[in-house]
């Protein structure tokens, strides 16, 4: 079910559900940025699924209040936004193409607005976006004199907007705090198939037995085979991944899945993998509480971050002693989708770097000094502001080369420096790059193509030509709010006539 790269001749008012949905999704992410830097309450979110950018942005939001506020900047610009694209369609429908293509200018420019205020997580300030806002009125203004036929267009217009608005209202209502939204708005099936899944997993040794067998299994430390790690307490998230990869691959045999979940999703995710298909696959689910050596002494004196959802997050600095065997591991996250064929990723020539990744700086973000505190010398002595930043959610590590330099001795280091939060604050990116600094090897954008979770306007060809597509940021395929225009491409991965999918769906 591919999606056509977006068309301007298109009828445009097709379109315009997924615009509309499209604007109030980046609107949802500046708001909410917005909001996080007028409270000033830093802490970390009950989730920490996404390993870019946006895992710096932890706060408490009244997403209710903010969608009322008459003051935000961005909000303005996001309704100012929404007619305009009313008003680019109905001028192409009359054929008023000059009009139209006005319109579009201001609305690409409002666009790089609200997204350069949601990557840097500043609100927009009156001087960025007063002559926008200034010039899109008058346009609008403009518009609505050209076209007669208005009262009735834009009341279906406004029917529509309203319609949405009250759609992201209920949805805020749900939860107040967005941060939770993402776990909070998983839908109740889903608990309940979890649940469902976990009773399957104690009542039925068969299913134990099975797992025993596989623990022994030679497959799990065979470097002739392909080894994916995925850390994460979330079942939906880890099936997509590993039956996207398996559905992609030349020789699904030849995969091994090496997943690390919490006590209190194991008996599920056991029950789960033992009782799908994944097309021969071999899958290993180890319980993180029973990982003994990775225990309080280890991580917890290092970091002083007591949340338990970070530990599965840390892990990553672990892969060498999790997987003493293994000499090569893709490391992949709970919120992509694989669409081809990945082993060739174990081929690449890593130049004895440890990791290999998708670099972030092709737009001017993303390089060191947004993540890193360079006015603290420790940092600046040793690290090139300019330097470029990469992406985990993708990662082949090479485990003989990882031992060798030792990245995570670096890791406890950076850990133990930044015990007073003054180098960054939250997250694992910024220990990464500065853990797997000079040993990090560029691959190809194409392998790993983010913002899924956040960005409504990737190009569809960018999407198609991806390996990994990436739903990093706030709006997770799982959830309410997600951006439409992906949710298909998450969802085909599901097998939502599983027994207890069904269930659950209709009780
Ligand atoms: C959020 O804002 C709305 C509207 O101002 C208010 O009714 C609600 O109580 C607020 N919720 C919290 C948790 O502050
Ligand atoms: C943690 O691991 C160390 C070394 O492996 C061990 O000596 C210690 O008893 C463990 N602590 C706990 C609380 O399990
Ligand atoms: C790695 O670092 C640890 C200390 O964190 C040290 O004991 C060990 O010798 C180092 N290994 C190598 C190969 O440098
Ligand atoms: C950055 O580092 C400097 C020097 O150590 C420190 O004074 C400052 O508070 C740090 N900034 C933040 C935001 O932690
Ligand atoms: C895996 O994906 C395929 C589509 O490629 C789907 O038919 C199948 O049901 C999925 N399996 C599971 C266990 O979700
Ligand atoms: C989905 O899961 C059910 C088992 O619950 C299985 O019978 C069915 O074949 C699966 N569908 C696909 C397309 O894999």
């Amino acid at each position: 079910m591919r999606r056509r790269a977006a068309d301007y001749r298109r009828p445009v008012r097709r379109m315009l559900w997924c615009w509309i949905w499209s604007v109030l999704g980046l609107f949802c992410l500046v708001v909410i940025q917005h909001n996080h830097n007028g409270n000033q309450i830093i802490r970390p979110s009950s989730e920490e699924w996404t390993a870019n950018f946006e895992e710096e942005n932890y706060g408490v939001f009244n997403l209710t209040d903010e969608i009322a506020s008459a003051t935000s900047f961005s909000r303005q610009l996001a309704e100012q936004m929404t007619l305009v694209k009313a008003y680019i369609t109905i001028a192409k429908d009359h054929n008023n193409l000059h009009l139209a293509w006005e319109l579009s200018s201001k609305f690409r420019m409002s666009q790089l607005l609200l997204s350069k205020a949601a990557l840097r997580g500043e609100p927009l300030t009156l001087e960025e976006a007063g002559p926008v806002i200034k010039s899109m009125s008058s346009l609008i203004y403009k518009a609505r004199d050209l076209h007669y036929d208005i009262s009735t267009t834009i009341a279906t217009m406004q029917s529509h907007i309203q319609a949405v608005e009250e759609r992201a209202n209920a949805a805020a209502a749900q939860s107040v705090v967005f941060g939770q939204l993402t776990a909070e708005s998983l839908p109740k099936s889903i608990h309940c198939t979890v649940l469902k899944l976990s009773s399957d997993w104690l009542q039925n040794p068969t299913l134990s037995n099975a797992a025993d067998e596989l623990r022994n299994s030679p497959r799990l430390v065979d470097n002739s085979l392909y080894h994916f790690c995925i850390f994460s307490d979330n079942l939906l998230g880890i099936s997509a991944v590993v039956n996207s990869t398996v559905s992609n691959a030349d020789r699904p045999k030849q995969l091994v899945f090496h997943i690390v979940t919490d006590g209190v999703n194991f008996g599920s995710m056991q029950a789960w993998f033992l009782s799908n298909d994944f097309k021969g696959a071999t899958i290993e689910v180890q319980n993180i509480e029973e990982l003994s050596w990775f225990n309080a002494t280890t991580y917890f004196e290092a970091s002083g971050d007591m949340k338990a959802s970070s530990f599965l997050n840390h892990l990553r600095f672990y892969i060498p002693d999790v997987y003493p065997q293994l000499e090569k591991v893709v490391l992949l996250d709970d919120d992509i989708v694989v669409q081809k064929e990945l082993t060739s990723l174990f081929s690449i020539e890593l130049h004895g770097n440890v990791n290999g990744a998708v670099e972030t700086c092709f737009e001017a973000f993303h390089r060191f000094y947004r993540y890193l505190n360079f006015s603290n010398p420790i940092i600046s002595s040793k690290f090139d502001p300019q330097a470029c930043g990469w992406a985990f959610g993708m990662n082949v590590f090479d485990l003989i080369a990882w031992r060798k330099a030792n990245v995570t001795a670096r890791y406890h280091y950076w850990m133990k420096q930044n015990e007073d939060r003054t180098l960054w604050k939250l997250g694992t990116l910024p220990l990464g790059l500065l853990a797997f600094y000079g040993l990090t090897e560029p691959l190809d954008r194409r392998w790993h193509v983010q913002g899924l979770g956040f960005d409504p306007n990737i190009d569809s060809r960018l999407i198609e030509s991806a390996a990994i597509i990436h739903f990093n940021g706030k709006l997770k395929p799982w959830i309410k709010l997600s951006i439409e225009r992906y949710k298909p491409l998450w969802e085909r991965y599901i097998n939502m006539t599983h027994r207890h999918l069904q269930e659950c769906a209709s009780s």
